[in-house]
C-alpha cells in the first residue's frame, strides 16, 4: 500500500525538514528562460551506458568549456550501476574515469567534510558524495551551484563568497594576554557553538539565497553571516562590538529576509539564518 504523501512545510525549522519536491518543480522555468543568446544551454552528447550494462541510470551534466566559446550544453550519460558506487559523487567519478576525463567537478574528502563537491542536483544543492544515486530523479539533473560564475562544467568561482568569509575575519580576536595553556569554556559556553562550527563552507546556503542573488555584492549570505555569528557567540573572542559595528549596514546584515532557503539547503544540518547576527538577542 502506497504511505501517505509527505507535505512540503511551508515554514521549516531545520535542514532535516528536507522538502520531497522543490518549488522550482512544482512551478517550472522553461529553460532558457529570458537568458541571453550567449548563455543558452543548447543539448549536448548523450553517452550510452557500456555494452552489456545491464542496471543502467542516466545523468544530465551540465557541461560547459569558457575555452570552446560554445554555449554551454546539457549531457546525458547512462552509468552503469553495477561498476559504480552508490553516491552522485560516484557517477561523476565514473562517467570521468570511463567514459569523458574532461568533465570537470571538485572533489576532496569523499565524506561530506570538505564542502568541495558542493552542486546542485535536482534543484537542491547539496554535496555530491552524500546524495544517493537512487534519491535521484529519473533524469538525474546536475548543474553546478547557481547564481557562481562558472569555471568549467560544475566548478563555480568562489573567489566572491571567500572574500566575503574573509572579510568577517573568522578567527579569534583577543586583547588579554594569552594564558600558558587553553582559553577555557564552561560546557554550556562551548555549547553555544554548535549548529555552526559544522560549516564546511560549501556555499550550498549562499548559492540559493535568494537576497544573495539579487544584491550578492553587497550583501554578505548565509554562510559568511554564520561565520560572523560563530565569532560573536565565542565567549573566548574580545571583539564583540567592533565586529558588530562592522555588520552595521543596510545591505551586509539587513538584506536577510528570513525566507530560510539556507537552513532547508545546508547538507550538514546547520541553520545559518537562524544563526546570523539578526537573531543575536
Ligand atoms: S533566510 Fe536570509 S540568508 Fe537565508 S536564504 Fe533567506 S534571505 Fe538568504
Ligand atoms: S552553513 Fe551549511 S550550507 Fe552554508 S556553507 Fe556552511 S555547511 Fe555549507
Ligand atoms: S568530497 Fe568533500 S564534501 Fe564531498
Amino acid at each position: 500500500m502506497m504511505g501517505k504523501e509527505k507535505r512540503l512545510p511551508l515554514i521549516i525549522d531545520s535542514s532535516d525538514q528536507l522538502p520531497s519536491a522543490t518549488i522550482l518543480k512544482r512551478f517550472p522555468l522553461p529553460r532558457n528562460f529570458g537568458v541571453a543568446p550567449d548563455s543558452r544551454i543548447e543539448e549536448g552528447q548523450v553517452w550510452k551506458a557500456p555494452a552489456g550494462a545491464s542496471r543502467t541510470k542516466a545523468f544530465t551534466i551540465y557541461r560547459y568549456d569558457p575555452d570552446s566559446g560554445d554555449n554551454p550544453t546539457l549531457d546525458i550519460f547512462e552509468v552503469d550501476l553495477d561498476d559504480c558506487g552508490p553516491m552522485v559523487l560516484d557517477a561523476l567519478i565514473w562517467i570521468k574515469n570511463k567514459v569523458d576525463p574532461t568533465l570537470t567537478f571538485r572533489r576532496s574528502c569523499r565524506e561530506g567534510v570538505c564542502g568541495s563537491c558542493a552542486m546542485n542536483i535536482d534543484g537542491t544543492n547539496w554535496l555530491a558524495c552524500t546524495r544517493e544515486i537512487a534519491e535521484t530523479d529519473e533524469a538525474g539533473r546536475i548543474y553546478p551551484l547557481s547564481n557562481m560564475r562558472i569555471v568549467k562544467d560544475l566548478v563555480p568561482d568562489l573567489t566572491h563568497v571567500f572574500a566575503q568569509y574573509a572579510a568577517m575575519e573568522p578567527w579569534l580576536h583577543s586583547k588579554t594576554p594569552a594564558p600558558e595553556n587553553e582559553r577555557l569554556q564552561s560546557p554550556e559556553e562551548r555549547s553555544e557553538l554548535d549548529g555552526y562550527y559544522e560549516c564546511i563552507l560549501c556555499f550550498c546556503c549562499t548559492s540559493g539565497c535568494p537576497s544573495h542573488w539579487w544584491n550578492g555584492d553587497r550583501f554578505l549570505g548565509p554562510a559568511a553571516l554564520l561565520q560572523a555569528y560563530r565569532w560573536l557567540a565565542d565567549t573566548r573572542d574580545e571583539a564583540t562590538g567592533q565586529r558588530l559595528d562592522d555588520l552595521e549596514d543596510p545591505f551586509r546584515l539587513y538584506r536577510c529576509h528570513t525566507i530560510l532557503n539556507c537552513t532547508r539547503t545546508c547538507p550538514k544540518g546547520g541553520t545559518p539564518a537562524r544563526r546570523s547576527p539578526r537573531s543575536r538577542k
